[in-house]
């Protein structure tokens, strides 16, 4: 019998990551074979994280420019993922997230008449503007696809009010939390002694990362002055800040930070080198979805950079407190969490409202069901 072939989309450094359990899955299955198709929006970090997961084999199509425009990327994923889609016959694509990858690659699957199958399905803030574009693809890509993956129940009931069939909603749990299990016991504590120097790894990390399109400029700047002065005022305390490659995200940290000695800049970590800072950290200041994701998964208290989170479930969790990106009150939640003994434990609460760690069995089950009705 002929295995059903299922095109894996992967851009960026997250989808990567969150594919990877899935394909891991798809390789195993007896009806299904994956052909991954990496896009390379990201090439640098996301040919990292492949490695990272041992993933070899995939087609690469090479979009990446420096400072690519929205219009830009645009443009060269729907010419490339049209055309792989000509060559490449395939019996269903999945997409993941929120990405202009994510959402070429479910147009033109589209166009080409494939199935869709939507990874991460159904988060949203309810504004279009924020994050930008995410909100826009993501809500996209709900009308586009045949099956709705969705992490949580949150996920699932707004997918059904926006009128999506209930029978193409499937709740699967967050594959992030696949790979986060399958990564950490490959992490090591050697990793982050190797980073940061033995000494300061066992003394009080902090871990920071930031890179959304709405937060460049002056917003990212008041982000890095808030570092700057948490990192003066407790110097025995460590930050570790892999800075993202967007030229617009070093433009706004690299010259507030670079000389601050309790400041470890550095280039993007491998995932389990990351993974190893995570959980040796006290808390964490990130904009990052994935990162607010693993953190709650973790334990680890979240100070998000953001008016706004398409992740509730982690505010409802105690874990993500809201900050955006006003210097005065990153500095004042960071000093809660330093300071106050009780506030900082009451944020410590593992929880696995995004995911159990078998998402992507259950994303495959479906597949393999589907595909063979
Ligand atoms: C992209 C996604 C965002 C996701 C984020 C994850 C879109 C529109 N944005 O944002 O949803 O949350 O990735 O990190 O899909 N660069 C490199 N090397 C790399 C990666 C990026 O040099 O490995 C530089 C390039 O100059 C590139 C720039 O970063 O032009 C911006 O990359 P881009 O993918 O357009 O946007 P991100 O801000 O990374
Ligand atoms: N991450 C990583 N190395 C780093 C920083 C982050 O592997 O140096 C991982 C992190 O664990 C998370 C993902 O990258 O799974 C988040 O990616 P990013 O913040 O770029 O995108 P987002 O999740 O905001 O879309």
């Amino acid at each position: 019998m002929r295995k059903s072939r299922v095109a894996v989309i992967v851009g960026t450094r997250p989808e990567a990551i969150k594919m990877a359990p899935v394909l891991r899955a798809l390789a195993g299955s007896r009806s299904l074979e994956p052909m991954t198709v990496c896009t390379s929006q990201h090439r640098h970090m996301v040919h990292q994280i492949l490695r990272s997961f041992g993933i070899r084999h995939y087609y690469d199509l090479n979009v990446m420019r420096k400072s690519q425009t929205l219009w830009d990327l645009s443009g060269r994923l729907a010419t490339k993922l049209g055309r792989f889609f000509d060559q490449n016959p395939a019996d269903a694509v999945l997409v993941q997230g929120d990405t202009s990858s994510a959402l070429f690659g479910g147009l033109c699957a589209f166009y080409h008449k494939i199935p869709v199958g939507h990874v991460e399905a159904g988060l949203r803030t309810g504004n279009p503007h924020f994050p930008f574009p995410e909100e826009m693809n993501r809500t996209l890509l709900g009308s586009i696809a045949t099956w709705h993956f969705a992490p949580t129940r949150d996920a699932v009931g707004r997918l059904k009010n926006e009128g999506v069939a209930g029978t193409s909603i499937y709740l699967t749990g967050n594959t992030v939390v696949d790979a986060l299990r399958w990564m950490a016991p490959r992490c090591s504590d050697r990793l982050l002694k190797r980073l940061v120097g033995a000494q300061r790894a066992r003394g009080r990390l902090i871990v920071v990362t930031c890179h959304r399109r709405e937060s460049h400029g002056a917003p990212m700047r008041s982000v890095a002055e808030a570092i700057a002065e948490i990192a003066g005022r407790w110097p025995e305390v460590t930050i570790v800040f892999p800075v993202h490659p967007n030229p617009a995200v070093r433009l706004a940290v690299m010259p507030v930070l670079e000389t601050l000695p309790n400041v470890i800049l550095c280039e993007p970590l491998d995932y389990d080198q990351f993974l190893s800072c995570l959980k040796h950290a006290c808390f964490v200041i990130s904009d990052s979805g994935g990162v607010q994701e693993e953190a709650t998964a973790l334990g680890k208290p979240v100070l998000v950079l953001r008016d706004e989170t398409e992740r509730q479930e982690g505010v409802k969790a105690g874990a993500l407190k809201l900050v955006g990106t006003n210097k005065t009150r990153i500095i004042r939640e960071s000093q809660r969490l330093l300071t106050d003994r009780r506030a900082y434990q009451q944020m410590c609460r593992a929880s696995n409202v995004f995911g159990d760690g078998e998402a992507a069995r259950r994303i495959v089950n479906i597949l393999e069901r589907s595909l063979r009705a």
